[in-house]
């Protein structure tokens, strides 16, 4: 850990526990699974709220060679810390960015014509691009449509200074035939192009999907985001392995017994039925423990699970541990609680209680709370 987040982990009550041995694991068995291809080690949004330099330099010792982002403002807080491998920014770019690419090296998107034209001129003016070029075969999102890529790849493989080092799509849904139907676009578009450029389509549902639904064959890189972050879909997680590397906690910061027929927090949503003790912890909305989660969710306290109880306000919220001579009788102040992760719920089960998916938990996780760094040691136990 270092200095700062030692210093934070003091000061904060909440903190999430980022398994660096778990991340590796990971890693390995994703690239295991992807056979001759390499993986692409997606790390936008810092690393699906995972802290992108240290995962990218974790991923890095495990042989990645090649990381996404979604901005190239992201891309070049990863070049400062050092990493100089190859990154692809995923979102389309603004014309006026496109020299902050060719002076840190960043690989482009060109997810139009317009793009290919602006990287032609900036690749003219201010030195060398490299470009992945994207097709929209029905995610609908970003990308040149199949009958004008041949076209734009051409005029970009005539430019001076730009180099096309990629072709690529974006699955809209995971394991059914769309998958198929997009993957026949795609291939169209390859041998229209004499099947000569590196390809990549798939992310983490489509490398995990049975072989009816996608096949590696052809692809040069696989990019890999959720998984890596060992919490994609809990069957392919049974299946491969693959050990969730975030845990979220806080810490009791309050307690009491409250008379039956006493309510809890804001709009009085919760009413405690009997005599009972309640916890009021560290953690809140602000923290990135959505509000919706109110009276749905449960959290691990001494290894036991326990309810939410009451409105989740921005900074805390409260937990029913139930009479007070009871199991809970022996927590204090200071004690940890485990919201999602070893110790209490899965991040899956926080994703469903708050009708959302588990790459929005973990991405919520707020700025404000500090990132604990554990490499090849295990985490410590829920009581440390
Ligand atoms: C274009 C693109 N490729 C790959 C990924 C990684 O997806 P996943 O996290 O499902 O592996 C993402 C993430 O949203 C993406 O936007």
């Amino acid at each position: 850990m270092d200095t700062r987040s030692t210093h934070d982990a003091l000061l904060s009550p909440t903190a999430a526990e980022i398994n660096l041995a778990h991340l590796r694991h990971n890693a390995r068995a994703l690239t295991a699974r992807a056979g001759d291809a390499d993986v692409m080690g997606v790390v936008k949004a810092d690393a699906y709220g995972h802290g992108a330099v240290r995962v990218a330099r974790a991923l890095r010792e495990e042989g990645v060679r090649h990381f996404a982002v979604a901005t190239a403002a992201e891309a070049v807080r990863l070049r400062r810390a050092g990493i100089d491998e190859a990154i692809l920014v995923f979102s389309a770019p603004l014309p006026a960015q496109l020299p902050v690419y060719a002076r840190h090296a960043l690989d482009v998107t060109v997810s139009s014509r317009e793009v290919a034209e602006a990287v032609i001129a900036t690749a003219r003016a201010a030195g060398p691009l490299r470009v992945h070029v994207k097709v929209d075969t029905g995610m609908g999102r970003l990308g040149l449509s199949p009958s004008e890529t041949p076209a734009v790849v051409r005029m970009l493989e005539r430019a001076p200074g730009v180099t096309v080092a990629g072709l690529w799509t974006h699955f809209a849904t995971i394991g059914d035939a769309f998958v198929n139907e997009q993957a026949a676009r795609f291939e169209a578009v390859v041998r229209r192009l004499g099947g000569a450029l590196p390809v990549h389509t798939a992310n983490s549902g489509a490398l995990l999907s049975p072989p009816e639904h996608f096949s590696l064959t052809g692809t040069e890189l696989v990019r890999m985001g959720v998984a890596l972050y060992g919490i994609y879909g809990p069957s392919a997680m049974l299946s491969e392995d693959l050990r969730p590397v975030m845990r979220l906690r806080t810490r009791v910061t309050h307690l009491k017994t409250v008379a039956p027929g006493t309510t809890i927090s804001y709009d009085r949503t919760w009413t405690a039925p009997r005599r009972t003790r309640i916890a009021t912890v560290g953690a809140g909305y602000a923290d990135g423990y959505p509000r919706r989660l109110s009276n749905r969710a449960e959290v691990g306290l001494h290894g036991r699970r326990f309810p939410v109880v009451g409105t989740v306000c921005m900074d805390m919220f409260m937990v029913d541990l139930g009479p007070p001579d009871g199991p809970a009788a022996t927590v204090d102040l200071g004690d940890p609680v485990v919201l999602f992760g070893a110790g209490g719920p899965s991040a899956f089960e926080v994703a469903r209680w708050a009708q959302t998916i588990t790459y929005e938990i973990c991405t919520g996780v707020a700025a404000r709370v500090p990132r604990i760094y554990h490499d090849e040691t295990p985490l410590p136990s829920q009581n440390a």
